[in-house]
């Protein structure tokens, strides 16, 4: 029912040629997505002609960040009108990196989450809790709160689409994947929440990755719990072979 969504994040790396090359090779490695959504997230830099590389085939494109205001005197930020213009069809918001650096709220990632709304690009918003958080027994505290937050005055219903990705700050980039179980019970309270802030239908059609240390050894495993619906993939999509293992194992 819902169809699973494999998403790369690139974060800081890859130039416009390595990310040209990537395309290449992906189109080689990968003739047909078949039934799964397939995105990536290139530096901005490489926006334009990832998205120009993916003219005609089933790849989208999405952006690691986005801003709330359409255009001014924002040094850095990127606006929704610019992101629509070159192509993409997700926004990722409140990526932990984001909130760990560059000191990312809830409430920017909701302004965020609104604006990629209003730009007609379907947010995926993260969540997510460090170590500490898990140990002192605060997982589902955390993470409620931060669908609290950035999901504010955001209806559901109005919208075609939206996904949400678990991304316990613990396991990114560092080798280490949440277990099947630990994603899975996550998973099902996020969709319990979504149950009971938005009705079942909204539940049942909100697509829910998993982000962390994504790899081809794990992704089945991880992709066949009935509350994964994707995967955020970090370092693993860097690699062009990787990635299309982890897309070939979500079939
Ligand atoms: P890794 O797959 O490198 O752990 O990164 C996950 C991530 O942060 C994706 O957004």
């Amino acid at each position: 029912m819902r169809k699973p969504f494999i998403a790369g994040n690139w974060k800081m790396n890859n130039t416009v040629e390595e990310s040209l090359k990537f395309a290449a090779t992906l189109a080689v490695e990968l003739k047909a997505t078949g039934q799964i959504d397939v995105a990536i997230a290139p530096p901005f830099t490489a926006l334009y002609s990832l998205g120009v590389a993916f003219t005609d085939t089933e790849f989208d494109l999405a952006a690691q960040n986005i801003f709330w205001e359409d255009s001014g005197a924002y040094t850095a930020e990127i606006s929704g009108v610019f992101l629509k213009e070159v192509g993409c069809k997700y926004a990722i918001v409140g990526h932990s990196e984001r909130r760990q650096y560059f000191g990312e709220t809830d409430e920017t990632v909701n302004k965020r989450a609104h604006a990629a709304l209003k730009h007609d690009l379907i947010p995926i918003l993260c969540v997510g809790e460090t170590l500490e958080h898990r140990e002192a027994g605060k997982t589902w505290n955390v993470i409620e709160s931060q669908l609290e937050g950035g999901l504010k005055g955001i209806d559901l219903s109005s919208t075609t689409d939206f996904v949400i990705a678990y991304e316990p700050v613990w396991a990114i980039g560092t080798g280490k994947t949440a277990s099947t179980a630990q994603a899975e019970e996550v998973h099902g309270l996020i969709r319990n929440y979504l149950n009971e802030a938005s009705g079942k239908e909204i539940a049942d059609r909100t697509r829910i990755l998993y982000g962390g240390s994504v790899k081809p050894s794990n992704s089945r495993e991880l992709l066949v719990q009935p509350n994964i619906d994707g995967a955020l993939v970090g370092g693993a999509a860097l690699d062009v072979v990787q990635f299309a293992d982890i897309i070939r194992n979500a079939h």
